[in-house]
């Protein structure tokens, strides 16, 4: 239930966005990893805890699939839909009536805003909420001075300073134009001068719209108090136009978190290179170099370092992890002191254990590393379960797809596989198992045992001089090395050295 000096809050989000060139509804377009209206839905849920209205039209089912998919943090909500964007006083008309009904959401004083100003802060906001109480105003507009005001809607004062109207750019006289204060489209109004101004706007403008901005004049013209908050951080304000101003707002909203994050003892050695999204928490000490990428809700420990040009999605690393360069970690999780890289790429599902290392041009894809274990060279393991204290050789591969299905592949501790070897799933590796290098693994291989299949070697003595010889018999031997074909096996394969990683 609201109380006597409760406000609700409109976002307008149905507009098209033409400007965005884009099949996507200009609301839903991210800036540091979250769409824009998410952004304003967090800053009107700072001030109202009644359900915030939002107006959608373009493209609606995408944006409502977006908010449900995050409603735990919006709700409540009340979504109306604006099948034609009529403008957005039109918007705020199909509403405020919504709301204005609803035991809920009715409030004496509402906030209008717009979906695509995502820079605005809480600190802007509830200055503008505040002074509109403190001046006992009707209306209060958010304004700011820019330097190239063009596009923005000019905020017209009397020779006293008093507000008077807001004139948009393509009605604007050109001495109005000349005008620096624009109107941010932010505004706090009181309810029962908002439902008599909402019911006379008219569309008596360059655009055939029902200009907001119209009820500005209305109030001053009904003897109203008209009051406006300037701020003088005009970056705050920019709204997002086109996707020139996308990226202007991004760059900045990137500056404010790394900002966060150094003041919060991360070390960050070029700021403007790397790019961490909202939900991203990073532990104190942490080192992020250039490049870095950290994404969706990434959880980064205290005294990681992640070296250049890695990225990391909607994983979890705990204290003093490693990630060299170049590396790509996908809804992983990664626990304490393991090291990852260069050039490995975790797939989702993947758990690495304290320890562990995977390493160069490693492909692992649900695939748990026990503690301790390595995986350091050129492999690729999917749906494999590795326990404690295993040697992966280098290049081994397991085959978890058989064109149908996926299987399962089983290391347990202390297991040491050779290189260059193929685990052909379903297979399980017994504890302390031994794979001998190239081995391509069918059967399951019992505990201590040593695994190994592949076709004993055999030396032919001099065939490689006699093969030149032929080919080019200018390199014939002359002093007869090479001259009797003799052929030797070695008595037992199983003697053959094993090469070994590291
Ligand atoms: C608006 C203001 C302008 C201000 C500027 C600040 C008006 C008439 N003009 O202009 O004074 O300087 O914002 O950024 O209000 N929307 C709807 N339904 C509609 C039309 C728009 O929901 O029918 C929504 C859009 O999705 C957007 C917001 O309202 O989130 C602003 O619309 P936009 O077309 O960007 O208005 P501007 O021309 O920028
Ligand atoms: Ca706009």
């Amino acid at each position: 239930m609201s109380t006597p000096n409760s406000t609700s809050v409109i976002i307008l989000a149905a507009g098209q966005g033409t400007r965005m060139k884009s099949s996507l509804p200009k609301v839903l377009h991210c800036v540091a990893g979250r769409p824009m209206l998410g952004h304003a839905m967090l800053l009107a849920r700072t001030i109202t805890t009644n359900p915030i209205g939002v107006v959608v039209g373009h493209g609606a089912d995408q944006v409502q699939g977006y908010l449900d998919e995050e409603q735990l943090q919006f709700e409540p909500y009340r979504l109306v839909e604006q099948t034609q964007q009529l403008g957005t006083g039109h918007a705020v008309q199909q509403a405020f009536p919504v709301l204005n009904a609803d035991s809920s959401s009715v409030a004496n004083q509402y906030v209008i805003m717009c979906g695509d100003t995502p820079l605005l802060s809480k600190e802007t906001i509830s200055a503008l909420v505040n002074y509109h109480q403190s001046e006992g105003a009707t209306l209060t507009l958010l304004t700011t001075i820019l330097e190239n005001p063009s596009g923005y809607g000019r905020v017209i004062r009397e020779k006293a300073g008093t507000v008077s109207r807001v004139v948009e750019d393509r009605d604007a006289s050109a001495q109005e134009k000349e005008v620096s204060e624009i109107n941010v489209g932010t505004y706090v109004v009181e309810s029962p001068f908002l439902e008599k101004a909402l019911g006379q706007l008219k569309p008596q403008n360059a655009q055939g719209e029902y200009y907001f901005t119209d009820i500005i004049e209305m109030a001053v013209q009904a003897g109203k108090k008209v009051a406006a908050w300037s701020t003088e951080d005009f970056l705050e304000t920019t709204g997002v136009n086109t996707k020139v101003h996308l990226a202007l707002v991004e760059k900045e909203m990137r500056r404010r978190i790394s900002e966060q994050l150094m003041l919060a003892g991360v070390t960050i050695v070029d700021p403007e290179r790397v790019v961490v999204d909202h939900q991203v928490t990073v532990g104190q000490d942490t080192v992020l170099h250039p490049g870095v990428v950290l994404e969706g809700q990434t959880k980064i420990g205290e005294h990681c370092i992640i070296r250049a040009n890695s990225r990391v999605t909607s994983s979890v690393l705990g204290r003093g992890v490693i990630i060299q360069d170049a590396c790509v970690l996908q809804e992983a999780t990664v626990d304490e002191e393991a090291i990852i890289g260069p050039m490995a790429h975790v797939r989702p599902g993947s758990v690495i254990h304290r320890r562990a290392k995977v390493g160069n041009f490693v492909e692992l894809k649900k695939t748990e590393v026990g503690e301790g274990s390595k995986v350091n060279h050129l492999s690729y393991l999917g749906d494999t379960t590795i326990g404690r204290n295993v040697n992966v050789g280098a290049g081994t591969i397991t085959c978890n797809y058989d064109g149908y299905r996926k299987a399962q592949t089983i290391i347990e501790d202390n297991v040491f596989i050779g290189s260059d070897v193929q685990l052909i799933a379903p297979v399980k590796i017994g504890e302390g198992a031994l794979i001998a290098a190239g081995t391509t693994v069918t059967e399951d291989v019992p505990a201590n045992s040593l695994g190994i299949s592949r076709v004993a070697q055999i030396n032919k003595e001099g065939t490689a001089a006699r093969r030149r010889a032929l080919l080019d018999p200018s390199k014939a031997p002359t002093n007869g090395q090479g001259g009797q074909a003799e052929e030797k096996r070695p008595s037992s394969v199983v003697s053959q050295k094993q090469p070994q990683s590291s």
